[in-house]
């Protein structure tokens, strides 16, 4: 870190736009005067405080664009012991953009905006989240499945497929859900995807006029509500509390078209919606004429308690889109999801699917429906449950007790948890000396929307997956947490 004196810095001409994301507005400006030398290396950037004073803006959202920095290595130091501008020898300034679009559409301008992570690298390690037990999945089995399928593959299956999906898998997916979920569906409601995300995106895609009000989780998936976004939404945050999303909030919202909601447990809280708000929910969408696009991402994963029924089951009025997913039971790189659709709806999200991909590739669909068709579907599902259950107890076993951290919650279904923390300075902290012993975890702040009053308001916390990997890792991550917080052993 440099010891010579501070130099002044030229924060002039920053001007953010309060209706897009803040933190990486703020993070662009800086990096600008960084690498045109406007902020000369070893100059010492404003306090978070006094900067978010400054622009008028929420300390967290400082916070942010300072820790994209940091990890791109614009700049260096401690928050606390001040921040500097790195010394400009040590950057490599990016290629300039020659062909820089002067009229980008809504959707290059906000993916643009958008800091959307990259997906972390490398073999699964504590305590990654959205990641099953992979390492469990029966890939002999798999191989045998592929293998037997490519030796002999129809001539009927090398052609031009159903847009739609698979028949013979769409036929195993409706009756699983029927027997496993209670969603009473046909095949002709299933469309198959590329997993969860796309079914999202295509609803965006499909439901949502330039303009129109969407309601999301917040926190929430935040990459649900970039797909929404950049299908021309205004996205609107409701809060999520003890029993899900806030139906009153919601209620609220004029003009509010959709609702994207996380039912069985919420991403990332781990609430799940109670049943008096399923039903709020469905008469909203009743009433308002709206769409509820749920997303029961990890609904295999409940390990206690009844489960609730699902709002596409209890719905009336074909106002509820079911997404489903196999990559949270198998791996995310399958790609391998689907939709239950109101009839209605089927015919223009398989034209629509037509038109961006065709279909998904045959092998693994035709893959797939034997897997469930020789019971190896539900008996893997049976050892998921178990196997995240274990690695869920290992957690919170082993969990100490943190300074400003809650206790770790009960937790009854998921794939993860999430834990309160007194105050953002302290999440990052924690998240901080967490990544720097190789221990991965997210913090809650960063599921929140970019917006002003969300970032005074938003709550902070550490979100840990548990089912990454087997207990052993579990205990050795634990261990080593301990000495990276400081905590007795
Ligand atoms: C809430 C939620 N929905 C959907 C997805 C995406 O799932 P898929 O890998 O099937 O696209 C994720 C991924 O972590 C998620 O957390």
């Amino acid at each position: 870190m440099p010891t010579s004196p501070p130099l002044p810095v030229d924060l002039s001409g920053i001007r953010l736009d309060p209706a897009l994301g803040l933190a990486r507005q703020l993070y662009r400006a800086l990096r600008e005067r960084i690498l045109d030398g406007r902020l000369a290396g070893g100059a010492r950037l404003p306090a978070s405080r006094d900067l978010a004073r400054l622009l008028d803006i929420s300390r967290n959202t400082v916070t942010r664009a300072l820790d994209q920095l940091y990890a791109e290595g614009y700049v260096e130091g401690r928050v606390g012991a001040g921040t500097y501008v790195t010394e400009l020898a040590s950057i490599r300034p990016e290629p300039r953009n020659t062909a820089a679009d002067p009229r980008p559409s809504a959707a290059m301008a906000y993916l643009r905006e958008q800091h959307l992570p990259p997906p972390p690298d490398g073999a699964p390690r504590a305590f990654r989240i959205g990641v099953p037990a992979f390492d469990l999945f029966p890939f002999e089995t798999w191989a045998r499945l592929q293998a037997r399928f490519w030796r002999r593959p129809p001539a009927a299956c090398l052609g031009y497929g159903d847009p739609a999906g698979d028949p013979r898998l769409r036929e195993l997916v409706a009756a699983y859900l029927r027997s496993g979920r209670g969603l009473n569906c046909s095949a002709q409601q299933v469309v198959i995807t590329c997993g969860a995300q796309q079914a999202i995106a295509l609803c965006a895609q499909l439901l949502v006029r330039p303009g129109d009000r969407v309601a999301i989780e917040n926190p929430g998936y935040r990459a649900a509500g970039h797909a929404f976004a950049v299908a021309g939404a205004e996205l609107r945050g409701v809060t999520v509390d003890g029993e899900g999303l806030d139906t009153r909030e919601l209620a609220a919202i004029e003009r509010c078209r959709l609702a994207y909601v996380t039912p069985s447990h919420q991403y990332p809280t781990g609430v799940t919606l109670s049943l008096a708000r399923r039903l709020e929910l469905l008469e909203w969408a009743e009433r308002e004429g709206g769409w509820i696009v749920e997303d029961d991402y990890d609904g295999e994963y409940r390990y206690s308690g009844v489960p609730l029924a699902p709002l596409a089951a209890l719905d009336r009025q074909g106002r509820v889109l079911y997404v489903g997913t196999f990559c949270k039971i198998a791996f995310p790189a399958l790609r391998l999801g689907y939709l239950v659709l109101p009839p209605a709806l089927v015919e223009p999200f398989a034209r629509r699917r037509a038109l961006d991909m065709r279909h998904s590739e045959i092998g693994t669909q035709a893959v797939m429906a034997e897997f469930i068709a020789a019971g190896h579907f539900l008996r893997h599902v049976r050892r998921m449950r178990q196997a995240a259950r274990a690695r869920r107890d290992a957690l919170l076993q082993g969990w100490p007790e943190v300074p400003g951290c809650a206790p770790l919650p009960a937790v009854e279904a998921g794939l993860h948890l999430c834990v309160p923390v007194a105050g953002v300075a302290r999440e990052r902290e924690l998240l901080s000396a967490a990544h720097t012993a190789g221990v991965e975890m997210n913090g809650l702040s960063d599921y929140w929307l970019p917006s002003e009053a969300n970032g005074e308001t938003a709550r902070a916390g550490l979100v840990l997956g548990f089912a990454a990997v087997p207990e052993a890792q579990i205990t050795e991550a634990l261990v080593s947490l301990r000495r990276a917080w400081k905590l007795p052993a």
